[in-house]
Parts: C-alpha cells; structure tokens; sequence
C-alpha cells in the first residue's frame, strides 16, 4: 500500500492523527462533563479554542493519511464507516454541547457522542466497519 514517491513521513503523520484524536475525545470528555454537570467551561477560553485547533490537525492529518495510503472514503468501507460515524459524532457533540436544551437531551446526546467515538475508534483500530464481528 501507499504513494511511491513518499514526501511525507506516514508514521509521523499517523501518531499526529493518533494523538489528535486522543486529545479530542479528551477535550470533548471534559466540555460534556462539565456541560452536563452545569459547570460554566466556556468562561476557559483556552477551552473554547484548543478543540477547534486539535481538530483541524486531527482531520487534515486523516485526509491526508488516506491520500498517501490510497485508501479513501466510499472505496474502503472501514473509512466510510469513520466518516459516517464522524458527521454523527459531530451532531451528537453539538447537541450535547448546546446551551437551551433540557439536561436529559444534553446527557442522552453527550453518551451518545461517546458511543459513536468509541465506534470510530473501534473501526480504526480494526479497520472493519463491523468491528471485525462480522
Ligand atoms: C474522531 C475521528 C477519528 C478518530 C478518533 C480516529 C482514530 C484513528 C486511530 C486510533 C487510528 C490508528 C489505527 C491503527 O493503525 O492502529 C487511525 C488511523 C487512520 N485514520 Fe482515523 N480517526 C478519526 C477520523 C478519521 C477520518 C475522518 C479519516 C478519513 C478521512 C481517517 C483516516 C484514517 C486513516 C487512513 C488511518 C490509517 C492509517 C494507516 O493505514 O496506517 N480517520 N484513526
């Protein structure tokens, strides 16, 4: 697999993608938690700015892990099922996240958005969309 005239260093780029992605659902972990719990986390502004910076690296270290593997979404199902997952992973973040909504819909969203990145990162790490159960 990969791009024969590597420029960029793949393994690097992996651990930048895996390390992104831990300190993502990490700060997503901790927004919920206090979200949830009525704690007012956006008066932290380094709180409300490193999710937006660590997610951009995460996403455009992932689009370009596909490019150099060759392994692209709608080809391979196991990166269809990511970024389904992601877009789902997104809303139930969002909603989770929300302020005007009723703290059951906040917690049902927040353990939501859990599962689903749990999911995701099921799917990364067995490559199959089914978890490798199927
Ligand atoms: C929250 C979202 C995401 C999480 C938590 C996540 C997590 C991970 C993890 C843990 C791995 C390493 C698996 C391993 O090799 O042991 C990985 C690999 C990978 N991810 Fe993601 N990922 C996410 C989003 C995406 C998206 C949207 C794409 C596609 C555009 C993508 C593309 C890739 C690719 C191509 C690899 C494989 C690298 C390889 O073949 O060595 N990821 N991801």
């Amino acid at each position: 697999m990969g791009r024969t005239d590597r420029t960029v260093d793949y393994p690097f780029l992996r651990h930048l993608h895996m390390s992104c992605a831990a300190l993502s659902i990490a700060l997503f972990v901790v927004r919920g938690s206090c979200q949830t719990a009525g704690w007012p986390w956006r008066r932290w502004r380094w709180l409300r700015i490193a999710p937006h910076l660590v997610d951009t690296v995460l996403l455009g270290a992932a689009i370009s892990l596909a490019w150099w593997s060759q392994q692209y979404p709608f080809a391979q199902n196991w990166l269809s099922a990511k970024v389904v997952a992601l877009l789902m992973y997104i809303g139930l973040g969002s909603l989770a996240l929300r302020t005007g909504v009723s703290r059951a819909v906040q917690c049902s969203a927040f353990l939501g958005a859990l599962l689903t990145v749990a999911y995701i990162v099921g799917v990364a790490l067995t490559r199959s969309a089914s978890l490798g159960l199927i």
